[in-house]
């Protein structure tokens, strides 16, 4: 029998992060949708004590490991993904109107507005999830990408440049279930280029893309 105490350091809620006075989406909504995003840091927080306690007490084949392990990847992205979100929220109001993103995005799309067009499009499929601007990290192409709940549909290797979150609890606060095209536009006012450009840039630089 091993420790049974876990060697990962646990995650702290990023409060740096939290939005402020943004246009259109209320501080009602981001307070209810922050709580969600404490949420998940305590279960990847929790998920990790634990499957290090199953494992030093040699019961990985048991019901209760493979329950644990089956929410790991659910639980991280869960975090992680709302990290990015709440990262490159800010009042804006401005479209990208220059630098080396612009240059990538007009390469793999055109231009702005048909990559805007496409990501908005990407947002508004008929599932919960996240719409996420992805760079290969190889070639330093752009795609957009829907994500299913937090994990199915997201690109190993691939880095996040911008991330929108369409579940339900990202508006049902300001509108009905039916209004997420009105938060999908809120959304694109509130966009932080400068942080998608310093996320974007770091791929450029052979380096992880920073979250925080
Ligand atoms: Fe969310």
């Amino acid at each position: 029998m091993g420790s049974t105490t876990s060697k990962l350091p646990a995650y702290d809620v990023r409060e740096e992060l939290k939005p402020e006075n943004l246009f259109d989406i209320s501080a009602e909504q981001i307070d209810d949708h922050w709580n969600l995003y404490k949420g998940y840091v305590k279960q990847v927080n929790t998920l990790n004590e634990e499957l290090v306690k199953l494992r030093d007490a040699g019961e990985v084949g048991g019901l209760v490991y493979a329950d644990r392990r089956r929410r790991y990847g659910f639980e991280y992205n869960g975090m992680v993904l709302h990290e990015y979100y709440f990262g490159n929220l800010k009042n804006n109001q401005n479209d990208l109107e220059t630098g080396d993103l612009l240059t990538a995005m007009t390469r793999s799309f055109g231009s702005y507005n048909t990559w805007k067009k496409d990501f908005e499009a990407a947002a508004k499929s008929r599932a919960i999830g996240w719409a996420i601007l992805y760079a290969d990290t190889t070639t330093g192409a752009l795609t957009n990408h829907f994500i299913a709940e937090h994990g199915n549909g997201n690109v190993a290797g691939f880095s996040p440049v911008l991330v929108l979150d369409v579940w339900e609890h990202a508006y049902m606060v300001d509108h009905l279930a039916s209004g997420r095209g009105d938060y999908i536009a809120a959304f694109m006012k509130n966009i932080d280029w400068d942080k998608a450009q310093e996320r974007y840039e770091a791929v450029k630089a052979g380096k992880i893309t920073p979250r925080f």
